[in-house]
């Protein structure tokens, strides 16, 4: 990093590294609230984070010698972002309100984001109103999404997080080439009464396009092919190898190429959340992911939530060399939700060139991972507090749950409250003693257990407490690490909407394929692989 600041935050690095948590609490009793931002429904506290007042404003300062607030409008207006597939980057376009104008190639895109939400809504209501029926003439009642990566993450993590406020559909979601996935969800179904919606961005995509097809033919052993508008319609920028599948035009749902896939839950690739909540669960979605962009466009940078908290990965990144970040929701509703956002982060910022094209000697992209809370804390949690690797995590909670259930409700954040505390605190030599001392055990036993009940604690974490999960707050937090995405991004110098890392695979998958399907012996690869292949074929 050739940044001035860079040079800053590692002498700064080299004075604070070493400060515990505690001490940094004690030396300044208002930390917790200079350090804690309160924006709508949102508390986010950054104060259990390893750095001082002097880190955050070098941090900010590092933020505007990249001119971040610059990106920020390109990123906003249209610019193409996305340098090295010449395109916009406007997933923000998406939900901004009708009056907004937004240009690209001179053309104000508003206009028709609204056509296309005004044709989801109309689908939606026709569906779950019962005036879209199946061939024979029956309501729909089960609606299958096939896609895969940004065409299946997003909105099965939607559908699965904001199950409360479910309508009567049944949602599924198909997105795995094994055959066995879509195979199990069919079973279950009555053609005559389910919708099929094909999401591809690119309608090229080897897993979507065998699903569809297969889907198709089980379909069609018993309905008859007229019966396939009724039941199949399709989300895609390519519309014309669309109606080659056979879709009619009418049944086709429209994005751009300035939505890249994996945050293109906000367009027409949101057609099975729509269809699964109901369009105005839909659009409260859409409306809390912009009040998220107008904290982010608007609040200075030493207020600004995913500000903060991407320049606070790359501390831990850069200066601490802490290699991954978990993401703990408190709540099982979100159980998907850190396996939505690994696609966001990683496949957006693992990259390994600069912007310049040249190899970058500092490290980018963070390992994301997380299950919900408590469940985790009864499997990795251990790793966290006393294992060798620093692990910053994200905690994630509500206050209001969503049944009312206050008992159960109190014990789950007792445990998120509790766990940021010990992560931070841990437990000295003198408290492991304390305890030990009214155990009865042998002095002997005492001394052998003492060094493997000390936590030394100083664990970073960031609390995020939200009022309560519903469309609207859920928006509001996937905008959120999108726009830290693009924040770190930024900083590391990198292009975070191309994904040319996932091509090469699939480029020589597509070879194999046809070399398992030829009745010889595979020669032409490693010995490895050629040995596997060919153990395979012999079955
Ligand atoms: O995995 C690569 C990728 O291109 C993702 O970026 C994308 O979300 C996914 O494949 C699916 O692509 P499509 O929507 O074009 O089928």
């Amino acid at each position: 990093m050739t940044t001035k600041t860079w040079s800053k935050l590692l002498s700064h690095f080299s004075e604070i590294k070493d400060i515990h948590l505690k001490e940094l609490f004690k030396s300044n009793p208002k930390r917790a609230e200079e350090l804690t931002i309160i924006w709508d429904d949102f508390y986010a506290d950054f104060s259990k984070n390893r750095m001082t007042s002097k880190t955050l404003s070098l941090l900010v300062e590092l933020a505007n010698e990249v001119n971040l607030k610059d990106a920020i409008s390109k990123y906003f207006e249209g610019d193409i972002i996305n340098q090295t597939e010449g395109r916009a980057v406007l997933h923000t376009a998406l939900r901004a309100p009708k009056s907004a104008e937004v240009f690209v190639n001179g053309e104000n895109v508003i206009p028709g984001v609204y056509d296309v939400k005004n044709k989801i809504k109309d689908f939606t209501n026709a569906v779950t109103s019962g005036s879209h029926k199946g061939f024979t003439g029956k309501p729909i009642t089960d609606v299958v999404n096939i896609g895969i990566g940004g065409s299946d993450l997003g909105p099965a993590m939607v559908v699965d997080s904001l199950q409360f406020y479910k309508n009567h559909l049944h949602t599924h979601f198909v997105s795995n080439v094994d055959g066995d996935h879509y195979q199990e969800i069919v079973k279950h179904l009555n053609p005559e009464t389910t919708l099929f919606v094909i999401v591809s961005k690119t309608f090229t995509t080897q897993e979507t396009l065998s699903n569809a097809n297969s889907i198709r033919d089980w379909f069609l052993q018993s309905m008859p092919s007229e019966a396939v508008a009724n039941h199949f319609v399709a989300v895609s920028t390519n519309v014309s190898v669309v109606k080659d599948f056979g879709i009619d035009e009418a049944n086709i749902f429209p994005m751009k190429d300035w939505v890249g896939g994996r945050f293109s839950l906000w367009s027409a690739v949101g057609l099975s959340i729509s269809l699964a909540l109901g369009y105005d669960n839909f659009e409260s979605l859409l409306s809390g992911a912009h009040k998220m962009d107008e904290h982010f466009r608007t609040a200075d940078f030493n207020k600004n939530i995913p500000v903060i908290a991407a320049l606070l990965t790359i501390w831990y990144n850069n200066f601490f060399n802490a290699e991954s970040e978990a993401i703990i929701p408190y709540t099982q509703y979100l159980n998907q939700f850190a396996t939505y956002l690994q696609q966001g982060i990683m496949e957006s910022n693992g990259k390994s060139v600069d912007r310049d094209g040249n190899h970058v000697n500092y490290q980018t992209g963070t390992l994301i991972w997380g299950e919900p809370g408590t469940n985790s804390q009864h499997a990795f949690f251990q790793l966290i507090h006393q294992g060798t690797k620093l692990i910053p995590t994200d905690f994630i909670g509500f206050v209001k749950s969503l049944h009312g259930n206050k008992d159960h409700h109190d014990k789950l954040m007792s445990n998120y409250f509790a766990q940021t505390e010990a992560l931070m605190n841990g437990k000295t030599k003198d408290e492991v003693l304390e305890e030990l001392s009214s155990a009865n055990l042998s002095s002997e036993e005492k001394d052998m257990l003492l060094p493997f009940k000390i936590f030394e604690g100083n664990k970073p974490t960031t609390s995020i407490l939200i009022q309560k999960l519903t469309p609207e707050s859920l928006g509001k937090l996937i905008a959120m690490y999108e726009h830290k995405i693009f924040v770190q991004g930024v900083v590391w110098n990198i292009f975070s909407y191309d994904q040319f890392g996932v091509e090469l695979g699939k480029k020589l998958a597509k070879t194999i394929l046809e070399e398992l399907k030829l009745n010889k012996t595979a020669s032409s690869h490693d010995s490895s692989t050629e040995r596997l292949i060919n153990f395979y074929k012999e079955d």
